[in-house]
């Protein structure tokens, strides 16, 4: 039966990746490698171990978009119950070799977040969709997913995530940007910029800078992914139909950015938002 399962998933995984080509690149070796190798946490993570740490305990926690399983190691031993989900199958094969001998007893499965089925409602304690896992679909999908999210989780219930920032990313796309006194310096940075605009030929410094989100292929992975891109109050709106409590804070430091000055005026690429489920 298992077996006849995987199958059935990577027939499905497979007509699944034609269509969608950041399933594709989460899908080739090199990306699932680099994956599989992660360990440490990101402060903004560490930051949410620390303040839920009493509850993780009582916790059944659902780990979306698990990738290799950088952060299964992490929150594996401390919650109740604990479930890892991803749409790539090789991502969850890796990630099956990686712990099937330290804890026999994990669950990971194939499994969208856009449609997360599979799971009855009010299932969860405990979302996470780590690393900007919900960045690599489109918009409207997104929406889905939150939805998803909402409906599998408990009423109470915490989701934590990360998205990238468009704040941070704008000025990449204007040129001024990337002078420096240091003409090697200026010539790298041209190159680079260079390379930005070929991969985002629909993309100007002028319309991103006129838009709450946008979707861009980045330097990571080798510009193979096209990357959702939002601004931390846009970000916040999406939310606020479905959450509340909505915290935001910075990757690097993993400290929370209480106003909207410092989330304008953070330059960390992505930023992690913690919210309840209404
Ligand atoms: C940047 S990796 C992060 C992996 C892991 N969470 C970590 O922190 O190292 C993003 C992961 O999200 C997965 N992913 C992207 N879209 C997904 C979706 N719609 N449903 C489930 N997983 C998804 C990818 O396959 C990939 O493993």
């Amino acid at each position: 039966m298992k077996v006849r399962i995987l199958l059935l998933s990577i027939l499905f995984n497979g007509l699944n990746m034609i269509k969608d080509k950041n399933l594709k690149t989460y899908s080739t070796s090199d990306v699932v490698n680099y994956y599989q190798y992660l360990q440490q946490l990101q402060p903004a993570e560490e930051t949410v171990i620390k303040l839920l740490r009493s509850e993780l305990p009582n916790m059944k926690m659902l780990d979306l978009g698990v990738g290799g399983g950088r952060t299964t190691q992490h929150f594996f031993p401390l919650v109740k119950e604990y479930i890892g989900v991803d749409y790539s199958v090789d991502m969850i094969k890796a990630c099956q070799e990686r712990f099937s001998q330290s804890y026999p007893s994990i669950q990971l499965r194939v499994g969208d977040g856009r449609d997360l089925s599979q799971f009855e409602d009010n299932s969860f304690d405990f979302i996470l969709f780590s690393f900007n896992g919900l960045d690599y679909i489109s918009h409207e999908d997104r929406l889905k997913a939150l939805q998803e999210i909402s409906r599998v989780g408990k009423s109470g219930g915490y989701f934590f995530f990360s998205s990238h920032h468009l704040q941070a990313i704008e000025k990449e796309f204007n040129w001024r940007h990337h002078l420096s006194l240091n003409p090697f310096k200026t010539y790298v940075n041209l190159v680079m910029f260079a390379f930005l605009r070929g991969v985002n030929t629909s993309l100007t410094y002028r319309s991103i800078k006129h838009n709450n989100y946008a979707i861009l292929r980045d330097e990571s992975h080798n510009f193979r992914l096209r990357t959702y891109y939002i601004r931390a109050s846009e970000q916040i709106k999406q939310l606020e139909p479905l959450f509340k409590d909505i915290k935001v804070y910075s990757w690097k430091t993993g400290l929370e950015l209480t106003t909207n000055h410092n989330m304008v005026s953070c330059s960390d690429m992505w930023l992690y938002y913690l919210c309840r489920i209404k």
